[in-house]
């Protein structure tokens, strides 16, 4: 090394991406300097002082969530101040009940959906029932009745659940991942959706099923993080995590892809099978109020 040509050596630096020199005067790099002991690293600098440790508040005890009514006589301790995802996270975090819930999502101006929308779809069915249904967004007959599964997927929807024994007159819950239509059904962008998130799983917390069923692969996603398709999920059991217990959930086709692809009816078909043997051996329906 010591006897490298400057000049080759120069040329082999360009070589090997070196644009300027950094220093105002030369440093002699082949000089070998004494390797550091590894204890030289942990000895402080000459004149260091250790900062003083940080001053902590008190402990105080988390205060109980104000309710709606408190929070609606003080609205200034709910500033809509750009964060609108922490905004639903915390709205939807201090709901106690489904109403307030409701509330929540009808007072809840984050999200350019719900601009768009003619009304909030909150909620079908059975509010508590064991078993609860989650399909995708309001369709255009949903935004005008503000309420989910009323149009014609929504009456396949009716038929597939009633030789079940399921009926959302008596024993099921039905919401959507968005409670808002998107304009023309176009896909929601990724911000309109996280935006939604927050609402959907207290939403769940607070209806505490004993069952959930996912009607298609938005629910899939948006509910269990699963991006392998619905065709690859469908007819399993997987498991969701609600009020500190796993809850059986079973991924199946969405109707309106039912209307559109009748030969998979007999796919829904099975997976409505295996519900109803689950709903018997967890013996979430009074006896006999099955149809099969
Ligand atoms: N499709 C859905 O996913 N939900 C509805 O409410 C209507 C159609």
């Amino acid at each position: 090394m010591a006897d490298l040509d400057p000049l080759s050596a120069l040329a082999w630096l360009v070589d090997a991406g070196a644009d300027e020199a950094v220093g105002e005067a030369p440093v002699n790099r082949l000089t070998a300097k004494p390797a550091p002991k590894p204890t030289d690293y942990l000895q402080p600098a000459p004149g260091y002082r250790p900062a003083p440790p940080p001053q902590r508040p008190a402990f105080t005890p988390a205060r109980p969530a104000p309710t709606l009514a408190q929070q609606a006589r003080t609205p200034a301790a709910l500033p809509l101040d750009g964060d609108e995802i922490g905004t639903a996270m915390e709205i939807a975090a201090r709901a106690q009940t489904l109403p307030d819930l409701k509330a929540a999502l009808e007072a809840y101006d984050g999200c350019t959906l719900k601009k768009l929308a003619t009304n909030t779809v909150f909620a079908d069915g059975v509010p508590g029932a064991r078993i609860l249904c989650i399909g995708e967004a309001p369709g255009r007959d949903e935004d005008k009745a503000g309420l989910p599964f009323v149009g014609r997927a929504g009456k396949l929807l009716d038929k597939m659940l009633a030789p079940i024994g399921l009926d959302r007159t008596k024993n099921v819950y039905i919401i959507n991942v968005l409670p808002w239509r998107p304009p023309d059904n176009r896909n929601p962008d990724p911000v309109e959706v996280a935006k939604c998130i927050p609402f959907l799983r207290r939403h769940i917390e607070l209806a505490n099923p004993d069952l959930i069923v996912l009607l298609g692969a938005v629910a899939v996603r948006n509910v269990m993080g699963r991006t392998d398709g619905i065709m690859a999920t469908r007819g399993k059991w997987l498991e969701y995590h609600v009020n500190g217990r796993m809850v059986p959930v079973m991924p199946t086709l969405h109707p309106a892809y039912l209307l559109r692809q009748p030969a998979h009816k007999r796919l829904a078909w099975r997976d409505l099978l295996a519900i109803d043997d689950k709903i018997k051996s967890l013996q979430l329906l009074e006896p006999g109020s099955g149809n099969l």
